[in-house]
């Protein structure tokens, strides 16, 4: 019981600090950024790929072409640190001299995704290993050590201290960016350090007491239990091993690892740089780097930036054929208020400037489209767009990817023109901005909160039941629906205030793992006014992964008023029918049947299967607010788009109607429109409104700016 009371107390005052922590960044991180309606440009440069000659030079014409930052040193500790011990700054103080004399700000980058070799010679026992056992290769990658290593991290302190003490009161320096795309480059690291250290987050989490852990992990099943900590091992499906609770707390522990690494690192800058020094790092929320949770450092930085390839082809696209052109805008969408989420403000660290190399292919992107990026990211309001990178490098792993100029330092590539028309437009933008202007009704009215925990993903990831389960599909599927109506979202944690009058309306999509705690939150956000959508899975599950020990999502029943009788899933050539009063739906891989108990309004039903006639989408009122639950994914969507319009026309929000890809978003007073569907679509333009840019018929790839 001491140890309980001890452990709550410690809670308090640990959520207190964060607290403290997160209100105090958050309130300050807006006066990096002056100026609203207001988006410098600017873009990468790597000082160390080109000749000393050309740097002057190439700056110059960086600050010629209307960029306005530029980011050096993310990868240079090799040329940073040539020898263990002996550093070399002068060509950075040179290219920063450089920078400012063009009027050029500069983020700098800490180093540390890429050992020098003397490093990874000396102590090769840093370096990851991946499921196979196979150790990193010591160079020629980056990523490719454990960054929680002691002699990793040594290095890491000194680089960083070295670089902090030199530039942390530097006013050429904006900000600094932690490391790239934080992650671990085989995906998991399994080396022999990663076991002990993924076994001393076990003992901390369990309190050293065995039986605990044996409880979390059920090993009673299948004989796993264990008499010791020393008898764990990383789960790794190579070898067979599946406890879906061991699985799910090893990547806890792998996103734990990365924002305690992040954390090491700004902890360290935070003590020596400037406060008028910014802090951020660049997270990557693709499908394919699945343990980086940016929440997990909230209070650790001044704010989240992000990166986004929208034609890396591992993205959604919509239908047509300019799909693999125009790209994912729903990713830069998601990815801009995912981070904006972490702190309140966000802006953009990599943005494409034309043809990647990484893709299944690489196509070109459409004339326009890389403008249409740039101003979809001013309307998502990032605070800055910087694009990778400013010259095509002549060699390395990246060599066929675009930069801002052609692989002769000279010319400005096709899509560098188009990064020189957006910037230009954009400052003729500013002269626009009223600083009288406030947020439209009609967006607070369709404000909306997505409840996101990352560890619901890992948990359907470690037990996903069907092969076509998709975690991520779900929540686009949701996400998508609510951006055609134009709404503006906010990623919310469970320990954020649920307030009914700043969000009217909170999906939670999918969110298997609940306690008591977040259904009475839920309940109380209801009946002050809020309305809230649940759907399949909701609270199937505890939040160490077991099944309440109750009938199946009993925990929400109560709350959603029904009983959910049970769940089915479809071969792939069948495609079940839901009905709503309106329009017949398909789904398939996942359908719940509800037996309603409270008064609810059924919204939709199965049209067929032996629960043929059965709710599968009901509403009740609860105090002041609604609770909608939508048993089933309907394929491509529209079941959930439908409903969603019904519940927020019923609760009064103004809404758009738009087709998916075609977004519309406002920033600082301006309304942007972007299409990136392979057909011409109407904006939602009021009548005498005066267009700023383009047209109220959006061609694929155009751009509209208005005023209202
Ligand atoms: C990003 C990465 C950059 C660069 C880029 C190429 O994901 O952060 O360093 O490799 O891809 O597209």
């Amino acid at each position: 019981m001491k140890t309980f009371e001890k452990n709550c107390k410690k809670n308090v005052l640990i959520i207190g600090l964060i607290f403290f922590f997160v209100s105090n960044y958050a309130q300050n991180n807006e006066q990096f950024f002056t100026g609203k309606g207001n988006m410098p440009v600017g873009t990468y440069y790597y000082p160390e790929h080109w000749p000393h000659e050309q740097w002057d030079r190439d700056l110059n014409q960086m600050a010629d072409l209307g960029f306005e930052f530029t980011h050096f040193a993310e990868f240079a500790w090799a040329r940073l640190e040539p020898e263990e011990g002996k550093f070399d700054f002068e060509w950075l103080d040179w290219c920063l001299a450089e920078a400012a004399k063009n009027g050029l700000k500069v983020i700098m980058c800490t180093p540390s995704p890429c050992p020098p070799a003397w490093l990874t010679e000396k102590y090769p026992e840093v370096l990851n290993v991946n499921e196979n056992g196979i150790r990193s290769a010591p160079n020629g990658n980056r990523l490719h050590a454990n960054q929680r290593h002691p002699e990793y991290r040594k290095y890491i302190e000194r680089i960083v201290t070295k670089m902090a003490e030199r530039y942390g009161n530097d006013e050429r320096i904006w900000g600094w960016q932690i490391d790239n795309e934080p992650h671990i480059g085989t995906i998991y690291d399994y080396s022999a350090f990663a076991q002990d250290d993924f076994k001393s987050w076990l003992k901390e989490k369990y309190n050293y007491d065995i039986s605990l852990l044996n409880q979390a992990w059920g090993a009673a099943f299948w004989s796993s239990t264990f008499n010791h900590f020393g008898q764990i091992r990383i789960p790794n499906a190579v070898e067979s091993s599946t406890n879906p609770h061991a699985i799910l707390d090893f990547k806890r522990y792998t996103a734990d690892a990365l924002a305690e690494s992040v954390r090491f690192q700004a902890q360290l800058l935070r003590k020596l740089i400037s406060s008028n020094q910014w802090i951020t790092t660049n997270f990557a929320y693709y499908k394919f780097l699945p343990p980086v949770d940016p929440f997990r450092n909230r209070g650790d930085l001044d704010f989240a930036s992000h990166t986004m390839y929208l034609l890396s082809t591992f993205l959604n696209y919509p239908e047509g054929d300019l799909n693999f052109r125009l790209g994912s805008g729903l990713e830069l969408s998601f990815s801009n208020e995912l981070a904006r989420s972490v702190e309140g403000v966000t802006g953009i660290m990599e943005l494409q400037p034309g043809q990647i190399n990484w893709g299944q292919y690489n196509a070109q992107p459409l004339p326009g489209a890389v403008r249409m990026w740039i101003w979809h990211s001013f309307g998502l309001g990032d605070k800055f767009v910087c694009t990778y990178r400013f010259r095509q490098p002549l060699f390395g792993s990246e060599q066929t990817h675009k930069g801002i100029m052609e692989t002769n330092g000279t010319t400005v590539a096709r899509g560098g023109k188009e990064y020189v028309q957006a910037i230009a437009e954009i400052k003729e933008l500013q002269e626009k901005y009223k600083a009288s202007i406030t947020v439209p009704a009609s967006l607070l009215s369709r404000k909306t909160a997505f409840l996101w925990k990352m560890d619901n993903l890992w948990e359907m990831e470690a037990s996903p039941h069907s092969q076509a389960w998709d975690t991520w599909q779900h929540w686009y599927t949701y996400y998508s629906a609510l951006k055609t109506m134009g709404a503006p979202v906010h990623f919310f944690q469970e320990n954020d205030n649920f307030d009914p009058t700043e969000y009217p309306f909170m999906v939670a999509p999918a969110h298997s793992m609940v306690d008591a705690g977040l259904v009475k939150k839920w309940q109380r956000y209801v009946e002050k006014g809020g309305n809230l959508i649940l759907s399949c899975r909701a609270g199937q599950k505890d939040n160490n992964g077991h099944f309440h020990e109750t009938l199946l999502q009993q925990p929400i029943w109560d709350l959603i008023g029904a009983k959910i009788e049970d769940n089915d899933q479809l071969p792939s050539r069948i495609k079940g029918k839901v009905k709503t009063n309106k329009t017949e739906h398909s789904w398939n891989v996942w359908g719940e049947w509800l037996s309603p108990y409270h008064e609810t309004e059924t919204l939709a039903t199965y049209a067929d299967q032996f629960y043929a006639e059965t709710p599968a989408v009901i509403s009740r009122k609860l105090g002041k607010g609604t609770v909608t639950y939508v048993g089933a994914w309907s394929e491509n969507g529209t079941l959930e788009k439908e409903i969603l319009r019904n519940i927020y026309q019923n609760a009064g929000a103004e809404i758009l109607n738009l087709p998916e890809y075609v977004f519309v978003e406002w920033r600082d007073g301006y309304w942007v429109g972007v299409n990136y569907t392979s057909e011409t679509s109407s904006l939602p333009i009021p009548e005498n409104t005066q267009l700023i840019f383009g047209e109220r018929e959006i061609q694929p790839g155009g751009v509209s700016v208005w005023m209202e």
